[in-house]
């Protein structure tokens, strides 16, 4: 039987044999690219906002089990630091990002999901998550449109997770024009296209690309935070937050 097709009560008994074992530090593996379905609400089984949100997410069957601990490690350091105005979850992919943003503060109105290509079951994610939290109804927007195309307010909180290349270059580039709230976890970083400023002597190439997008917020009056999420979920882990404190 397919590990994820492991009936509810079953993960208890499997945790006791060493082969069982196995097969649970597989399902719950938290980098995996399979989708959650249905069937692993079981996984997440506690009162806490994750496992809430988990068993929503696998309830739509539709996303992929990384994408869910990346929204989430990277909503949960965003919202600690920046509360209020819009959010705009640019290259959103499915929007689970914007949706986790609103359910841990109720202090920005609405989430703009932005992608030029919005997967087609985004918005049965997004279903289970306002059945679940009522009180996002009618306030997450789906646009699909370029980055380029949106209006970006200064009270906004721009957030994108994993925006591939200069695309997060250019999200970066359109916050500092407004001095928005601004918050990007890199990916697939475009040696050819983005700048690396020269640091790649001392340093790995891509840490010089994402250490030159540091230092333009912080010379544009930005006050930048860097952390990192887990690696254990993606290596593509470097979260750089910047909020305009003037010059
Ligand atoms: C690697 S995916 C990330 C999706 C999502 N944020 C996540 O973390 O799973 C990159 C996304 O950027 C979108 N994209 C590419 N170019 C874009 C552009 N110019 N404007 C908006 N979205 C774009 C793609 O359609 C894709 O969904």
């Amino acid at each position: 039987m397919p590990p994820f097709l492991l009936k509810e009560g079953r993960e208890e008994a499997a945790r006791s044999e060493p082969e069982g074992q196995a097969r649970i530090l597989w399902i719950m593996k938290k980098s995996s690219k399979n989708r959650l379905p249905p069937q692993q609400q079981s996984l997440f089984p506690g009162d806490n906002l994750f496992d809430k949100i988990a068993r929503a997410v696998c309830r739509a069957g539709t996303l992929p089990r990384k994408e869910l601990y990346e929204a989430w490690e990277m909503a949960k350091r965003v919202r600690r630091r920046y509360r209020g105005g819009r959010i705009l979850d640019l290259a959103c992919g499915h929007g689970l990002l914007a949706h986790i943003m609103l359910i841990l503060d109720d202090s920005s109105k609405i989430g703009i999901a932005v992608d030029t290509n919005i997967p087609l079951n985004a918005g049965k994610l997004s279903k289970e998550l306002i059945t679940s939290w009522p009180r996002l109804k009618n306030r997450i927007i789906y646009k699909q449109v370029p980055v380029h195309e949106i209006t970006i307010l200064p009270d906004d909180i721009v957030v994108s997770a994993h925006a591939c290349g200069s695309l997060t270059d250019l999200i970066i580039a359109r916050a500092i024009e407004q001095r928005a709230r601004v918050a990007v976890l890199p990916c697939c970083h475009n040696l050819k296209e983005s700048s690396s400023g020269g640091l790649e002597g001392w340093m790995d190439k891509t840490l010089a690309v994402d250490t030159v997008r540091a230092e333009t917020l912080r010379s544009n009056g930005y006050k930048i935070v860097t952390q990192k999420i887990p690696d254990e979920i993606t290596p593509k882990n470097r979260l750089l937050m910047g909020e305009y404190l003037g010059r």
